[in-house]
């Protein structure tokens, strides 16, 4: 990934300070990687406390094979590498109990982070990672012929920033929106639109008055069981391409898109393939064939199962009594589909958690009939198949469900957004240049940030003042940190240019910044690790925050230490420090799917 160089010349001073410090241990064990560079390198942490230097390696793991104390080890290692690193190094060893703490020269770490961000501007922690491998991300995948809600907002903002993320680390990445387009629901839809379709005017609020027909549907199935059966009835019609059902179907489908496309539009989301369950009808059946011919079948109370080899997950059904596939089955010719269409890297399923046995059960088929046909190792794509699971979006504390007919209609929700923003900037700066955009850019960037304050698997909980204030942590505050520091760089009004004397940042305040900006390519990579974008937004916070104190520092005197002052030197210097936040602040939120806009 990104090499830091800091941390690859400790590791090799540091490999080299073991074996030299312990050669007998080193030469009787069988472990001998333990004492590689590159060892090192992928076990160094991250102190919680800044101060106690950039970055740490524990040495625990050592005690037994060296037969020391961890604190001993530390010591004497720490000592060994400080000699072989000389006098005048760029990072120095320190052992605290059972780690070594490394402190790296701010002068040095300032030129080289600062010089990197200038000269790579948006590029700055790209990473040629990925070597253009395939990795796959389906997002959104939301129900057609039922409202987007804000369950599937949530899969859609995660899916739309890893995409991002993944890009920037050097993958292809094709973004794929599977949508709810078949299944029995589309039988009751039907239903409802035979029975009391032709009241419905599908030219004006056509998804509000088909989420009306669905609830009625459900509402009366409740009274009269029978319903039921004939919607199930109505969607075996459809599989079986009889061609009403069929016309029907389209309908809904084409209404529930324009509807989908438009608030995608909105959002800025971007798909690289637009597909849906139905694509996957004629793959169901060779998936089936297959399955049976490796053994993995068994019929089941009339229906066709697969029984799964963990008593933690039921059987996964194929297919119903009356011979109608599933949701999983679907799934399962998807995951066969895919990998045979794209020997992905990875391909991961943003979907929420209370899928996760479902996904479970899923994978668990597919590594199943890998094991049975035996599948080479490195030609399965068990291991490559993720489920990237998220906690529910509460409005007021409560979810929503579609059933009760209590819904919020997300592009409420983001009109909403946008009148406040609206609001907020007649308010504060009611002669900036284009507000509609700006309004739009702020609203919609509350909503898209709301998602990441917490972490995926955590539920969110939406409330309007909080998402749209200029001060919390918030979208708003900053894209408003942004734009200051763009209007500062207006200000100032002179190139920004590398030709500065990086020693005049010796506060701390600069230095944190510094440390901060230096520490961004790390953050890419463990958001994408951990495919969490919170991680990249939380990040973004603590660099606001840390621009926010060199902002306000006072000198001796107690007045604001001021950014641009007379000494052209150390203005042009802090400058630098300026244009290189407002870069890595813009290329932050665009990983995150928003805009930074330069005014507002
Ligand atoms: N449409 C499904 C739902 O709303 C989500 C689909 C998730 N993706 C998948 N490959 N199963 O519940």
């Amino acid at each position: 990934m990104n090499k830091d160089q800091f941390k690859q010349l400790f590791a090799d001073k540091a490999a080299q300070a073991f074996k030299a410090t312990f050669p007998e241990a080193y030469a009787a064990t069988g472990k001998k990687e333990v004492f590689d560079a590159r060892f090192i390198l992928e076990h160094l942490e991250k102190p919680k406390d800044p101060s106690m230097g950039r970055f740490a390696f524990p040495v625990f793991r050592y005690a037994k094979l060296l037969g020391g104390k961890p604190p001993d080890i530390a010591a004497g290692v720490a000592e060994e590498t400080n000699r072989l690193l000389d006098d005048n190094a760029i990072c120095t060893a320190e052992a605290v109990s059972g780690f070594i703490n490394v402190r790296v020269d701010p002068t040095e770490l300032a030129s080289r982070t600062l010089g990197d961000v200038l000269s790579r501007e948006s590029h700055y922690g790209d990473s040629d990672f990925g070597q253009n491998r395939k990795y796959l991300i389906e997002y959104c995948s939301a129900n057609i012929a039922k409202p987007y809600g804000v369950g599937h907002l949530r899969s859609t903002i995660i899916g739309n920033s890893l995409r991002r993320v993944y890009k920037k680390l050097g993958f292809d990445v094709i973004g794929i929106n599977y949508l709810g387009d078949w299944g029995t629901q589309f039988g009751k839809m039907i239903m409802a639109y035979r029975m009391w379709g032709e009241k419905v005017n599908l030219e004006k609020d056509a998804v509000k008055q088909l989420l009306e027909l669905y609830v009625r549907f459900h509402d009366e199935a409740r009274k009269d069981p029978t319903l039921d059966d004939e919607a199930r009835q109505a969607f075996k019609q459809l599989e079986d391409g009889d061609s009403e059902a069929v016309q029907l179907w389209e309908r809904l489908k084409t209404i529930s898109l324009a509807e989908l496309d438009r608030i995608h539009d909105m959002l800025g989301v971007e798909f690289d393939i637009i597909t849906g369950e139905s694509f996957l009808n004629d793959k169901m059946e060779p998936l089936i064939e297959r399955l049976q011919k490796a053994g993995l079948t068994e019929m089941s109370k009339g229906a066709l199962v697969v029984p799964l080899d963990d008593p933690n997950l039921p059987p996964c059904m194929l297919k119903k009594g009356d011979g109608a596939t599933l949701y999983a089955t679907r799934d399962l010719a998807g995951l066969i589909y895919r990998w045979e269409t794209y020997h992905f890297h990875e391909s991961l399923y943003v979907v929420g958690t209370a899928q996760s046995d479902y996904f479970k059960q899923a994978f668990k088929v597919i590594s199943m009939l890998e094991e049975a046909e035996s599948v080479p190792r490195a030609d399965r794509m068990t291991g490559r198949v993720k489920h990237i699971g998220f906690g529910w979006v509460l409005f007021e504390g409560e979810t929503m469900a579609t059933r009760s007919g209590k819904v919020i209609f997300l592009e409420d929700v983001i009109d909403r957004a946008v009148a406040l923003a609206h609001e907020k900037i007649l308010e504060k700066n009611p002669s900036l240049d284009a507000i509609d955009a700006t309004a739009h850019n702020i609203g919609v960037g509350a909503v898209i940030f709301s998602q990441f304050s917490v972490r995926r698997h955590k539920d969110v909980n939406f409330d309007w003042d909080e998402v749209l204030s200029f001060e919390g942590e918030t979208g708003p505050y900053l894209q408003y940190t942004h734009a200051r520091l763009c209007s500062l760089l207006r200000n100032y009004g002179k190139d920004i240019t590398s030709k500065i004397d990086v020693a005049l940042l010796d506060n701390v305040e600069e230095r944190r910044v510094i440390e901060l900006l230096a520490d961004f390519p790390e953050i890419i990579e463990d958001a994408a690790r951990t495919y969490d974008p919170h991680v990249i937004a939380a990040y973004l916070l603590r660099l606001a925050a840390a621009l926010n104190k060199f902002y306000q520092r006072k000198d001796e005197n107690g007045r604001i230490d001021k950014i641009i002052s007379d000494n052209q030197a150390l203005s042009a210097v802090r400058m630098v420090l300026v244009k290189s936040v407002q870069t890595v602040l813009g290329e932050g939120l665009y990983l995150l799917g928003m805009e930074a806009p330069e005014e507002m």
